[in-house]
C-alpha cells in the first residue's frame, strides 16, 4: 500500500516537475557526441546524449553504402609511442582505454564501416555513457527569460534551464547548455529541374547487374561519386560524372575530404580514354533534366542559357540512369519553428553558422560537436572526420570546464631550460596538432620574470586573441606551435610530385613543403584584426613576430641534432635571450624521449 502510495505521488511529482533537466544536453550519439560524452563522463559532470535510433554511430549502419572506409587504420608505424601512433589512426576515439584503439579489430588499411558500428556501440558499452535512445528531439529553442534576465554571473552557470524541447512523444526536456553532434545526415537534394528523375546515393543499389550496358550520369565529384563510379563500372557502358569545379585529388590539396586515391580509378578510364569522362558544368545554374522519347534521360540546357560550353559534352548523350552523390546536409528538423539561426553562405551553407569556440552564431550557449563544426576549417584541415573533430571535441570540453565550472585550460609549467627538450617531444609525437594542423596549435605562455613557461596544448589558432577568456591565462610573449605544409604548396593543380619539392637543408627549412612544426614568437598578445589579414591556417605575420621552420623529414620525426635540434635551440635562446647550451646537450634530450618511452630511430644515434 506504502508502495503504491509512493509510486503515486512519484507520477503526480513528474506530471507536475515540467521537464526533466540535465546540464549538458548532447544530440546525437554519434562519434563526436560519444567524445565528448566520454570527456563530460570523466569530468563527472551531469550530462546526457539523446539519440534518435536504437543505437550508437547508426550514420555508418547505412553509410557509406559500399561499406569501406576511407579513413586509415593503420597498425604499424614501427613506433611504440601512443600518440604519434593516433597521428595514424583515423577511426579511434580518444580514451584511457588502449584496447578501445580501432586498430585492433581490422587488419585492413581501409576497413569495413560494419567495424565501425560495434567499435562505436562497444565504446558506448565500455563506458557505459548516458544515452537515451530511441528519442527524436523536436522544438528545440531557448527559454528566453532566462537568458534575457540573468546577471553575468548567473549567466555562466551551467545550471540554470537556458533551453527546452520534446521528444516525439511530447516529452519535455530542458537543459543548461546544449551541444547538437547529429552530423550531416540529410540528403542534399537541389532544386534542379527533373531531379526527380534521379536516384539517390543513400538507397542506390549495390547489385552491379543492375547496371549492365547502362550509360550513366553521376551528379557530383565527390568521394561518393567516385566510389560509385568504382562500384559499378564494371557492368556499364560509359560513365560521366559532372560537378561545377575540376576535381581535387587529396594527395594535392592535402584535405582528406578530397578525392582519395583509394576511389579514383575513373580518372584512368577517363584519361585512357575508355569512354567515361568528367565534365565542368554548373548544374544549378544552366541545366535541367528532361526524359527522352525513349524513356531515357537527358540533361540539356535551359533554353535561356546562351552561355556556351567549353567542355566536350554532347548535348546529345543520353543515360539510362542518373545517380545524384551531392552530399549530405544538416538536418533542421530539431529546432522550434522559432528559433532563428544565422546560416552559412557559399560553399559552407551546408553547415551550421558558429563561431571559434563551435557555440552557434547567435545563441549563446548552445554549441555544435563533430562534423557540424567543419565550416571553420573547411577544405583546410580534419575537423569534418573523426581523427579531426575527437580533438576539437576535446578543446570543447576543455572550454566548458573554464567557462562554466572555473576549472583552468590544462598546462603545465616548464623552466626555460627544458623548453627545447619538451618542444622536441611535442613535434614529434603529438596528435592534436598534427591531425589538425593550422587549427590546433600549442601555445607556450613565456613568464620573463620568473624564467619559466606555461605550456597548454591543442588549443584552437582563431581563439589566440581570447586566450586569457578562454583558458584563465595569458602573456604578451607568446610562442607557438604549428603544424604547416608549405604555404604555396596544396592545391588542386599543384604538381607535389615535383623534383623539387623536398627542402633538404637546414638553411631552407622555410621552404619545407610537407607538414612540418613552425614557431612563432611574438613579444605582443594577437587580435583579431591580425588573423583577418592571414592565410588560413598560418599564422599572423605582424612587426615583431619571429618565426621559426623546424626542416621537414620524410618519417615526420624531428631529433636530429644538426638539422632539427641546434637550430631550434638557438631560436630559442634568441627570443629568450639565455643560453641554453648547458642543458639541452643532444644526449640529455634523448634521455628525455627515452623516458616518454619514444622510440628513437636509428638515424638518431647514427647523428651523435
Ligand atoms: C528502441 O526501439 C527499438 C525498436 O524500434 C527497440 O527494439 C529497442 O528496445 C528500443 N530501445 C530502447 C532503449 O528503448
Ligand atoms: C529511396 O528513398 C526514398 C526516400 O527515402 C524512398 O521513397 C524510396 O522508396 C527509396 N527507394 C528504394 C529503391 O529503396
Ligand atoms: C549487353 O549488351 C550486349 C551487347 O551489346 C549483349 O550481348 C548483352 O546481352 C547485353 N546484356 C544485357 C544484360 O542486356
Ligand atoms: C606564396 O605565394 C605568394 C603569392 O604568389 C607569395 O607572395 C609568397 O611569397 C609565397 N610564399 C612562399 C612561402 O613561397
Ligand atoms: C591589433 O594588433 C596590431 C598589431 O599587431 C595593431 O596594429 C592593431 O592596432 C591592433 N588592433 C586592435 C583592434 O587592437
Ligand atoms: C574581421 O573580419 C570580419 C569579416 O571578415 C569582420 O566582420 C570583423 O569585424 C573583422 N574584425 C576585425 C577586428 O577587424
Ligand atoms: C617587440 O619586438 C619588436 C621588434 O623586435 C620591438 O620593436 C618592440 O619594441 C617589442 N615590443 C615589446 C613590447 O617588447
Amino acid at each position: 500500500m506504502k508502495f503504491l502510495l509512493l509510486l503515486f505521488l512519484f507520477d503526480h511529482i513528474s506530471a507536475l516537475n515540467p521537464a526533466q533537466f540535465h546540464e549538458y544536453c548532447i544530440i546525437g550519439a554519434g562519434p563526436a557526441g560519444l567524445q565528448l560524452g566520454y570527456f563530460l563522463q570523466k569530468a563527472k559532470r551531469d550530462y546526457i546524449i539523446y539519440e534518435k535510433t536504437s543505437q550508437a554511430g547508426s550514420f555508418f549502419i547505412d553509410y557509406p553504402r559500399h561499406r569501406r572506409l576511407i579513413s586509415i587504420n593503420k597498425r604499424n608505424t614501427g613506433e611504440r609511442n601512443r600518440k604519434f601512433n593516433l597521428r595514424h589512426d583515423w577511426n579511434s576515439l580518444l580514451s584511457d582505454n588502449e584496447q578501445l584503439r580501432f586498430t585492433h579489430r581490422s587488419k585492413q588499411l581501409f576497413p569495413s564501416a560494419d567495424l565501425m558500428v560495434d567499435y562505436l556501440n562497444d565504446f558506448h558499452r565500455y563506458y557505459n555513457l548516458h544515452i537515451q535512445f530511441n528519442t527524436t528531439i523536436q522544438n528545440l529553442k531557448p527559454i528566453s527569460k532566462q537568458t534575457t534576465t540573468c546577471n553575468a554571473k548567473d549567466c555562466s552557470y551551467s545550471m540554470i534551464s537556458r533551453f527546452q524541447m520534446n521528444d516525439q512523444h511530447e516529452y519535455p526536456y530542458t537543459c543548461g547548455i546544449v551541444i547538437v553532434a547529429t552530423g550531416l545526415n540529410i540528403p542534399n537534394i537541389p532544386p534542379i529541374v527533373g531531379i526527380d528523375l534521379t536516384t539517390g546515393y543513400e538507397n542506390l543499389s549495390l547489385n552491379v547487374e543492375e547496371f549492365e550496358n547502362q550509360s550513366v550520369l553521376i551528379l557530383g565529384r565527390g568521394n561518393s561519386a567516385f566510389e560509385v563510379a568504382q562500384h559499378i563500372y564494371d557492368a556499364t557502358n560509359f560513365i560521366h560524372m559532372i560537378s561545377r569545379s575540376r576535381v581535387r585529388n587529396a594527395y594535392a590539396t592535402h584535405y582528406v575530404g578530397d578525392l582519395r586515391a583509394i576511389n579514383n580509378q575513373l580518372l584512368d578510364t577517363y584519361q585512357l580514354k575508355s569512354l567515361d569522362a568528367l565534365i565542368e558544368i554548373d548544374l544549378m545554374n544552366h541545366e535541367l533534366l528532361q526524359r527522352s522519347i525513349d524513356g531515357r534521360i537527358q540533361l540539356k540546357r535551359k533554353q535561356s542559357d546562351m552561355i556556351t560550353s567549353i567542355h566536350e559534352r554532347q548535348e546529345t548523350t543520353i543515360y539510362d540512369r542518373v545517380i545524384r552523390c551531392l552530399g549530405f546536409k544538416f538536418d533542421n528538423s530539431i529546432w522550434h519553428p522559432d528559433i532563428q539561426l544565422e546560416e552559412n553562405l557559399g560553399r559552407t551553407s551546408k553547415y551550421p553558422k558558429i563561431r571559434f569556440d563551435y557555440q552557434s552564431f547567435n545563441h549563446d550557449h548552445l554549441y555544435f560537436a563533430g562534423t557540424l563544426t567543419h565550416s571553420i576549417d573547411f577544405r583546410k584541415s580534419s575537423g569534418g572526420f573523426i581523427h579531426g573533430f575527437r580533438y576539437t571535441v576535446q578543446a570543447l570540453h576543455r572550454m566548458f570546464e573554464y567557462r562554466y565550472h572555473e576549472q583552468k585550460w590544462p598546462s603545465i609549467i616548464l623552466s626555460y631550460h627544458s623548453l627545447t627538450n619538451y618542444l622536441i617531444k611535442r613535434m614529434n609525437e603529438a596528435d592534436g596538432i598534427y591531425q589538425m594542423f593550422g587549427q590546433l596549435v600549442d601555445v607556450i605562455l613565456i613568464d620573463r620574470i620568473n624564467h619559466q613557461c606555461r605550456y597548454l596544448e591543442e588549443y584552437p589558432i582563431q581563439l589566440l586573441p581570447h586566450i586569457e577568456e578562454i583558458t584563465g591565462y595569458t602573456s604578451n610573449n607568446l610562442l607557438i606551435l604549428n603544424m604547416q605544409y608549405g604555404m604555396n604548396y596544396s592545391g588542386a593543380g599543384r604538381d607535389v610530385f615535383a623534383f623539387d619539392r623536398v627542402s633538404a637543408s637546414v638553411n631552407t627549412a622555410d621552404r619545407s613543403n610537407f607538414l612540418h612544426p613552425v614557431l612563432y614568437y611574438y613579444n605582443s598578445t594577437l587580435n583579431e584584426t591580425d588573423f583577418n589579414h592571414t592565410k588560413p591556417g598560418f599564422l599572423p605575420i605582424t612587426s615583431s613576430v619571429r618565426i621559426h621552420h623546424i626542416l621537414e623529414n620524410v618519417l615526420t620525426l624531428w631529433m636530429q641534432s644538426d638539422e632539427h635540434i641546434l637550430p631550434l635551440r638557438i631560436f630559442l635562446e634568441n627570443i629568450l635571450n639565455i643560453d641554453l647550451q648547458q642543458r639541452t646537450s643532444v644526449s640529455y634530450a634523448r634521455k628525455k624521449l627515452l623516458e616518454k618511452k619514444l622510440i628513437i630511430p636509428i638515424s638518431f644515434y647514427a647523428s651523435l
